[in-house]
């Protein structure tokens, strides 16, 4: 299909219609795409492995696979030296002490230091003088050993202290950049799904659970990588190292420690899983609560009105007793969990020394004193990994639930994407057709059999009471949503089949809430089109009757506005919308009730803003209020999502009792 649709009124209907994988893709109704998979029915494997969800979230670490790989191979010196410095006692005790001690007199440590400070004085193992010359000569020989054995150990620990701090630094620094970068990209990923998610999303799910799973469920989640890469691939390491001097020592001994693993792999697995299930609930009440918060904060003035803040707190206060039971279902699982460990720990560590005893007095294995107390040296060494690998381990399992959260987040799916042929045009030429839309949100049918042709150029006037579906018709016209059946086209080209952001970049909608972002007036007005020059920006704020006001204010178009900053009337806000929309110079116009909710006085401001911006464009303008259709080329009366009749507004007059009756209610208002 050639991409240039202007000029040719031939129905398109390859794009959409001949594709069938095209076809299932745009019968996917908002029902279907949003909702966070809440019921298994939809969600095929609702618990996915803790590994897979973990082997995704390391994903984000894949780009800064080499920081992390420095900072790990940082933590291997880390946790090697430091297992050194106890495995020093072995050579320390063997070599050194033991030898000086069993070649004589009591008091050699005293003279061990001069001779290791280098004095000149000959460390002194015995006081006795020797029996024979031959003892004498074998006692200096022992004397030099130990001498050089001594030289060789402190020569090892100075290194040692040298290379401690600079690989300490090292890997605690460049884990953190890891981890802040990784931060960085999740938080986009995560905003850049939060923008695609088609707008049914956004109504079926409260906005708390969405913020809570954005910010608590990413944060606990990203964490979990801080504990992986932190607790539990360095204690792993650091439990490696350890496990390879400890087998140096005694590899018996070592494998006599191994009947310690099946309970711990027992209550680490049965707590893991308890933990991670009673953290999704904790999750799941804190979008609760951020939920009550959120209502609090946008109801502020009704519950004012009121007097219902103390309703309001105690309400807020229970979902926080309910935040706080679910919580401690967490803490119960996971305090247990590091008791029984606890308790393993002590039996298993007393239990070692008394069979290390055993072997050393019976001489067994070839374990020496030196050994055992080696082995026990780096084996309390290993206990503080072990104990950050239970808790990284319980932490991980908590943190899997958010993972899990958040991941749904990332699933749910995104608006439908451009067809690969997908046409751009370049405004209205010939008309926009409606045929046989249908569309429901649920079960109710909004939209039933909506047949309509606009021509280039004309004025539409939709009008009908409160519910009739006038909002969700100008949703279908932005694509908001897919309709459910019929279509509706530009040009001939179905909606579906035009590239999104060049259908948006042709349609601009004013709505009854306007919606100022936080910055400045310049800001809101220039978010029509971001490429708009100063001067262009200053022009459509004068169409739009914003100068006027903006004028008095002490800085201009500079003033702050939106949730902080200066409060602009109703109509103000309006006016810079407007402004917002004359600056887009769109092809297609709506007005969404644009003016219902102003007083007179704007509402005259507004439509004179309006009536600027109508020249040459095709608009809609929809209404309860009637002052403003009135010279409409045609106005639609809509009733439950179907047209009743279509006309100007003295046929409609003459013709349609429901259009007299709603002329007749804005009298009356008026
Ligand atoms: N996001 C939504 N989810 C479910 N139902 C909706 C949604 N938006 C509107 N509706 C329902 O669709 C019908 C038409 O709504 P709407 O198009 O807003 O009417 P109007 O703009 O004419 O007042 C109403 O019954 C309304 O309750
Ligand atoms: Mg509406």
């Amino acid at each position: 299909m050639e991409p240039e649709p202007q000029g040719d009124t031939r129905p398109r209907q390859r794009c959409g219609q001949a594709d069938p994988g095209l076809h299932t893709l745009h019968s996917l109704r908002p029902r279907d795409q949003g909702g966070l998979t809440p019921g298994p029915e939809e969600n095929p494997s609702p618990r996915r492995s803790t590994f897979a969800l973990f082997s995704r979230l390391l994903l984000f670490a894949r780009p800064y696979v080499g920081v992390l790989a420095l900072a790990l191979t940082c933590s291997l010196a880390f946790s090697g030296a430091r297992n050194l410095r106890n495995y020093l006692i072995k050579p320390l005790l063997n070599e050194v002490l033991v030898p000086a001690q069993g070649s004589a007199t009591p008091s050699v440590a005293p003279s061990l230091w001069p001779s290791l400070f280098g004095g000149s004085k000959k460390l002194q193992i015995a006081h006795a003088a020797p029996a024979s010359p031959e003892e004498g000569e074998a006692r200096a020989r022992v004397q030099r050993k130990v001498q050089d054995e001594l030289l060789k150990i402190a020569l090892v620990g100075l290194v040692l202290v040298l290379i401690v701090p600079v690989v300490e630094f090292g890997k605690n620094y460049l884990i953190e950049y890891a981890l802040g970068r990784i931060l960085v990209d999740i938080q986009a990923a995560v905003c850049s799904k939060v923008l695609t998610l088609p707008l049914g999303f956004h109504h079926d799910t409260t906005r708390g659970d969405t913020i809570s799973r954005t910010l608590n469920d990413v944060g606990r989640a990203h964490r979990s990588l801080d504990v992986l890469f932190t607790d539990v691939l360095q204690s792993i390491l650091a439990i490696l190292v350890g496990g390879v001097m400890l087998v140096s020592i005694s590899w018996q001994l070592t494998v006599v420690c191994l009947v310690v693993l099946p309970p711990v792999l027992t209550i680490g697995g049965v707590y893991g899983g308890r933990i991670r299930k009673k953290a999704r609930r904790r999750q799941e009440r804190m979008g609760g609560v951020t939920q009550r918060l959120l209502e609090i904060l946008a109801g502020i003035k009704v519950i004012k009105a009121f007097r219902a803040e103390r309703d309001e707190e105690q309400s807020f206060r229970r979902e926080n007793l309910h935040l706080f039971r679910t919580t401690m279902r967490v803490v119960r699982n996971r305090v247990t969990a590091k008791a029984l460990m606890e308790a393993l720990n002590n039996g298993f560590a007393v239990g070692l020394m008394l069979v290390g005893t055993l072997l050393v007095a019976h001489g067994w294995w070839g374990l020496t004193v030196g050994d055992l107390a080696a082995f026990l040296f780096v084996m309390q060494a290993a206990y503080a990994p072990t104990k950050d690998l239970s808790k990284g381990w319980t932490d991980l399992m908590d943190a899997a639930s958010s993972a899990e959260r958040f991941f749904e987040l990332v699933d749910t799916p995104s608006e439908t994407p451009d067809p690969p042929d997908a046409v751009q045009i370049d405004g209205v030429h010939h008309g926009i057709r409606f045929s046989k839309l249908s569309f429901s949100y649920g079960r109710e049918p909004v939209l039933q059999d909506f047949s309509l042709e606009v021509k280039a150029g004309e004025m539409v006037a939709i009008v009908g009471r409160t519910g009739a579906g006038k909002t969700t018709l100008a949703d279908l016209l932005l694509r908001f949503y897919d309709p459910g059946s019929g279509s509706i086209e530009i040009d001939g080209v179905d909606l579906r089949c035009i590239s999104r952001d060049s259908l948006l970049q042709h349609v601009a909608v004013v709505t009854q809430e306007p919606f100022l972002f936080a910055g400045t007036i310049r800001d809101n007005i220039r978010y029509g089109r971001r490429d708009a020059s100063d001067a262009e920006v200053l022009a459509a704020a004068r169409v739009a009757h914003v100068d006027e006001f903006v004028e008095v204010l002490p800085d201009g178009y500079d003033t702050q506005v939106g949730e902080v900053g200066v409060k602009l009337s109703g109509g103000q806000r309006q006016r810079v919308t407007i402004a917002r929309a004359i600056l887009r110079n769109p092809a297609i116009l709506i007005f969404d009730e644009a003016t219902s909710s102003l007083d007179a006085k704007s509402e005259r401001y507004v439509q004179e803003a309006i009536d600027a911006l109508l020249g040459g464009r095709t608009v809609f303008v929809i209404a309860h209020r009637l002052s403003t259709v009135r010279h409409a080329d045609k106005i639609v009366v809509l009733e439950s999502g179907m047209v009743t009749r279509v006309g100007t507004h003295d046929e409609l007059m003459a013709s349609d009792n429901l259009y007299r009756e709603l002329v007749g209610l804005q009298t009356r208002q008026d």
